[in-house]
């Protein structure tokens, strides 16, 4: 038996068949298995001669499966070593990449303009309440200015107040002016809601605020903020400013800042003066938005400003429908996005 077992190890060529080999004759049917089994039945005597020679056969064949077997192994896997390769030199298949969308694009540029002049990235929440919204703003109850907002309000109370989603990004002037020492120099970017649908309004859409307090500001640092910013915002030096009287609640005085556009090619670019385009909404805070937040009017004064950030980018990068920059459209935002 062991000549033949010994036999059919050497010529088992495949881990499969030494498997074979394996189960006829160390598995429950197996020759040995059976041979073991038979010591049971026999006498004590016969047992001590036999007992050993059983034992070695079985230690013997186990190892020369386990050798042949390591060794099949082996070459099983040097042969498929072989047959395979791996080009280490071909591309890599393309992957899809995702592009920044122009909104988070002109944020950041904004951000980097205005921490050039010194300000600081400032937020607030987008579900806002009633005071920081309207009426820490100088906006009251009855004032119409809450009706020119078409506000979207919740239906639920928070902590026994009304609760909004934020019609412009002013609150965050509040916000910052209750929380932090002046001298304060921030602007703010965010999304603000409005209930509002056409192809230049969408119910949500994004604002910049900017605010300065500290002491003996005027219309003239306003003026020459807003000039630096849109000088470098735009990347031109023949930027012209015209600031006409207007009307926020929060503001006093308001000015509505306009910026000459030239035709170019057919196109309005921002830059000369054959025309103007309102560009920003701004002022010198008013005295009891001042008061409202804690602060000595006498004492603090400061401008303020805001913006649509997505008007913004469809002024430089030329898109003309604002509903576009929200419908996710893969097309339109491989065409108008930025790389990483
Ligand atoms: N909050 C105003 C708006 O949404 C813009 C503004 C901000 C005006 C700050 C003046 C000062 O239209």
């Amino acid at each position: 038996l062991e000549a033949e077992l010994m036999t059919a190890i050497a010529e088992a060529d495949t881990p499969e068949k030494i498997e074979d080999v394996r189960v006829k004759a160390l598995g429950k049917q197996g020759a040995i298995t059976a041979l073991l089994k038979s010591l049971g039945g026999m006498s004590p005597e016969e047992r001590q001669s036999e007992g050993p020679k059983i034992h070695g056969l079985r230690e013997g064949v186990t190892s020369a499966i386990a050798e042949r077997k390591t060794g099949l192994e082996r070459a099983v896997l040097d042969a498929k070593l072989a047959a395979e390769t791996l080009d280490m030199t071909l591309p890599a298949p393309a992957f899809p990449q995702g592009s920044v969308h122009p909104v988070s694009q002109v944020m950041d540029e904004l951000a980097e303009i205005f921490a050039d002049m010194g300000f600081s990235v400032a937020t607030g929440p987008e579900i806002e309440d009633d005071w920081h919204n309207f009426t820490a703003l100088n906006i009251p109850e009855t004032h119409p200015a809450r009706a020119m907002h078409d506000t979207f309000y919740f239906p639920d109370k928070r902590d026994g107040k009304d609760m909004l989603l934020r019609t412009h990004t002013s609150p965050v002037q509040i916000r910052t002016m209750t929380s932090q020492e002046p001298p304060i120099r921030i602007i703010a970017p965010g999304r603000v809601y409005r209930s509002d649908s056409d192809a230049t309004h969408t119910p949500m859409f994004h604002q910049i605020e900017g605010l300065v307090i500290d002491k003996g500001i005027h219309l003239g640092h306003l003026k020459w903020t807003l000039e630096t910013f849109l000088k470098a915002f735009f990347e031109r030096d023949d930027i012209v400013l015209r600031l006409r009287p207007s009307y926020f609640p929060f503001t006093e005085p308001s000015v509505e800042i306009d910026v000459g556009y030239s035709i170019e090619k057919g196109r309005r670019v921002i830059g000369g003066s054959e025309g103007w385009m309102e560009v920003l909404g701004s002022g010198m805070v008013h005295r009891r938005v001042i008061e409202a937040c804690g602060l000595d009017p006498d004492e603090w004064q400061g401008f303020a400003f805001g913006t649509g950030v997505d008007r913004l980018a469809m002024l430089k990068y030329g898109m003309d429908d604002l509903r576009a920059f929200f419908d996710g459209d893969l097309r339109w935002l491989k065409h108008y996005g930025f790389s990483a």
